[in-house]
């Protein structure tokens, strides 16, 4: 559910009519609402409050911005991050470093020591040269870092090929087969306290059983390596809960998920770590954007808008889809093309779509867009860098602005060999 309602016929983010913010802000513009915000991360946490030991690390790459990550951390979130930008994030939100697991393939040793002096609460180890060097680094700075062996499960979870990751093609954790014997020679190396596995299969997953079948897979790899003498105490499944962006097709809930988790991992007795991105604040965001133009086209006419492609890059990544509605629909459809203003033919948001008739002027939103929506926007086209609004009840504030090309160009410079 979230707070993004047509009332007397204007679509509403809470209490503030959209063309509210377009007149105030401009477009195209990110607009979140911290009440769906703060109610998907309850649900959450609910769906998992069966469970004995629990710990939330919400996934930053999903949506980074400050006043997001903010109404997650007075909602006890820590955070899973992917580098020490998304770290300086964590922290500048106020999230402790013991709330923070950090993931990813390519932690560079720079980044690694720089989250053991923060007091990184995890680090999820790729590869097993990378536990070696992080052993080495937290040794000689005299410190003992908690980490966890991100494992491959080789289970296809069902997903888009690019956000695919628990295959054994895919370039993520070390295989399940050799996990056991890594695990054990990680663990004798001081700067270590290997404390458990990890895996993530992928994103956007509308099928729990892969997750059950990969989950099964870890259970018992906790169980061989008890067996070889480890204390295990910690197991980090990852995030990847999908969200309606159609909304007749309904993902499984977080309660569903809730279930499945506590079926999966009855009796692991650990404390487990979850990393949800998506589902937190995939319906918690709309990108507010007018009509351009309606440009007649060979059997439908074009929806020019002011978002592109750089803007919101899901659809040409991924041939995402994402609801069109128009923010005053007058009651009539159309089909139609709709499209951004960026020079390729990939520019395009929907192909064939019936949507609400728009015409020049009118104001739209795409929905479900706070999930690798403005974290993935580019200036390509040396188009602004698109801002982000956060609604509370009847206020709103900016909580990114608008990047302008002049401060793009100022961070630019014309070498001395090149001035004649
Ligand atoms: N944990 C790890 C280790 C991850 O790699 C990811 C996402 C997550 C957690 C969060 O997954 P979520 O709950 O959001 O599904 N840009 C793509 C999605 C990339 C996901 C990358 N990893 C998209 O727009 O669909």
């Amino acid at each position: 559910m979230d707070h993004f309602a047509y009332r007397s016929g204007i679509l509403h983010a809470e209490d503030v009519p959209l063309e509210r913010i377009a007149q105030a802000v401009g477009t195209p513009v990110y607009v979140y609402s911290r009440a769906t915000l703060e109610r998907h991360a309850r649900v959450f946490r609910e769906a998992l409050a069966g469970l004995p030991r629990t710990h939330i690390a919400f996934a930053i790459k999903a949506n980074p911005n400050l006043a997001v990550l903010k109404v997650l951390q007075r909602e006890g979130y820590g955070a899973d991050i992917v580098s020490v930008g998304e770290m300086k994030r964590a922290l500048a939100a106020g999230m402790p470093a013991r709330d923070i697991v950090f993931s990813g393939v390519g932690k560079t040793r720079e980044e690694l020591a720089a989250a053991i002096e923060a007091g990184i609460g995890q680090v999820n180890i790729e590869l097993e040269e990378e536990g070696a060097a992080l052993a080495q680094i937290a040794h000689a700075m005299g410190r003992r870092v908690d980490a966890v062996l991100r494992v491959n499960p080789d289970v296809d979870p069902g997903t888009h090929a690019k956000i695919s990751t628990g295959m054994k093609e895919n370039k993520f954790g070390v295989p399940i087969d050799e996990a056991g014997a890594i695990f054990a020679r990680l663990a004798a190396l001081p700067g270590l306290a290997m404390r458990g596995v990890a895996l993530h299969i992928g994103s956007q997953l509308f099928d729990l059983a892969p997750l059950e079948a990969a989950y099964g897979r870890i259970g018992a790899l906790v169980a061989d390596l008890r067996a070889a003498g480890h204390a295990i105490d910690r197991v980090d499944l990852g995030g990847g809960l999908g969200v309606p962006y159609e909304r007749h097709k309904v993902p499984p809930s977080p309660a569903d998920y809730g279930e499945m988790v506590a079926r999966a991992t009855r009796g692991w007795d650990v404390t487990l770590y979850f990393e949800p991105g998506r589902v937190i604040v995939g319906n918690a965001g709309v990108l507010l954007t007018r009509v351009i133009w309606v440009k007649p086209g060979v059997a439908r006419p074009w929806v020019i808008v002011d978002a592109a492609m750089n803007d919101l890059a899901r659809p040409a990544m991924y041939d995402a889809w994402h609801d069109f509605e128009a923010v005053a629909p007058n009651g009539a459809q159309m089909e139609a093309n709709i499209a951004g203003p960026v020079c390729e033919s990939g520019d395009t948001f929907a192909k064939a779509r019936r949507i609400d008739a728009v015409a020049s002027g009118d104001l739209a939103v795409f929905r479900t867009a706070g999930a690798y929506g403005a974290t993935m926007a580019s200036t390509y086209n040396s188009r602004p860098l698109v801002p982000e609004v956060m609604v509370d009840g009847d206020r709103f504030a900016v909580v990114a602005d608008r990047v302008l090309p002049e401060t793009l160009i100022a961070a630019e410079r014309v070498p001395d060999f090149l001035e004649d």
